[in-house]
């Protein structure tokens, strides 16, 4: 039975950064209210879905050695493209020169994580080569008079290469789940900006994070003190911490780029993970626990064998 493994990875933010401070010349707030309800500080803003996720798709296929024409199947995880359709994942292909199948997949926060476990059985089931990327252009959507969400979003892409191994598998437990009874508190029509119920979303993120992270686990056969690291969706601090603090997780076991992205959707889990690889938090051998949340609510949990490629 063959798998599949990260073989590449990469990110991209774009160039025009908002600070705290920046965001209360815009509206009513406060570098100290954004941080204390949030946790975070700075975002980047004005990113295009299609070219945010073309820098960093190229460049993770160039870390992993892949030639374009030889990648098998393009997963876009996004839930703010420019255009209606055609699925920016067909702009993508086209600017990286791939030659295959491409579609976008839209879990919102969740999207990377429903977008993992979607490649890891496309590999499973015979594709060698699938290039998956998470990314989101929330500043686009988001209403910039609107201080109780405006101060929360940011845009950014993050990418992996995942190539058909025969080696023991490294997704070994994964959940998927939607909730579309709740899909009203947080949403955004056609044409239209987002609207947020922040105290609800906040109450079943949390719950939805232990939830799912728990049936990922389970079904991995794996306990807490077997996770090295999570990657939660970076979405509020005050999220994350009440997450891991059910789930009785050390908070240091997180990895954290929230602070200086914002909430960047789909983007957010492989911006965090690709952070903790750079900052060499994760060796091979270890676990890692990716969980996300968003509008759906979908939620989706993956625990992960770490087998990078040999250097
Ligand atoms: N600056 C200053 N004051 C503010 C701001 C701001 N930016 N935003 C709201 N306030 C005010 C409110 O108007 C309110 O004032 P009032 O008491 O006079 O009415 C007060 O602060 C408290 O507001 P709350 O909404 O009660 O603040 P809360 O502690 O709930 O924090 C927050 C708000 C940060 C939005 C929180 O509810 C939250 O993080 N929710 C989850 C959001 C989230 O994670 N969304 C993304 C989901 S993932 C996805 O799919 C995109």
């Amino acid at each position: 039975m063959a798998h599949g493994r990260i073989t590449g990875w990469a990110t991209h933010l774009p160039e025009k950064r908002l600070t705290n401070h920046d965001l209360a010349e815009l509206v009513d707030t406060t570098d100290e209210w954004i941080r204390e309800r949030s946790g975070i500080s700075a975002r980047h803003v004005g990113g295009k879905v299609s070219e945010m996720s073309t820098v960093a798709g190229r460049d993770a296929l160039a870390m992993a050695g892949v030639d374009p024409g030889d990648v098998g199947l393009l997963l876009l995880a996004t839930c703010s493209s420019e255009q209606q359709f055609p699925a920016s994942a067909s702009i993508v292909q086209h600017n990286l020169g791939l030659k295959c199948g491409a579609i976008d997949i839209n879990a919102a926060c969740s999207g990377f994580v429903y977008g993992l476990v979607t490649a890891m059985q496309f590999a499973a089931g015979g594709v060698d080569t699938i290039l998956l990327i998470g990314s989101d252009a929330l500043s686009g959507l988001v209403d910039w008079t609107d201080r109780s969400t405006c101060v929360l979003f940011g845009d950014g892409a993050g990418a992996v290469v995942i190539q058909r191994s025969a080696d023991s598998p490294t997704m070994l437990g994964w959940d998927l789940m939607s909730d579309g009874s709740a899909a009203g508190i947080l949403s955004c029509e056609h044409g239209g900006k987002i609207f947020m119920n922040g105290k609800e979303v906040f109450r079943r993120a949390v719950l939805a994070m232990e939830s799912t992270a728990r049936n990922a686990m389970e079904t991995a056969g794996v306990v807490m003190e077997d996770i090295a690291l999570v990657v939660p969706h970076q979405a509020n601090i005050r999220i994350i911490d009440a997450a891991m603090k059910r789930l009785a997780i050390p908070r240091e076991k997180a990895a954290m780029v929230l602070e200086r992205t914002g909430n960047t959707s789909a983007a957010s889990i492989p911006l965090a993970l690709v952070d903790a690889l750079d900052n060499n938090r994760v060796a091979p051998g270890d676990l890692v626990l990716m969980v996300g949340f968003g509008a759906g609510m979908s939620s989706a949990a993956a625990v992960i064998r770490w087998d990078p490629p040999s250097s």
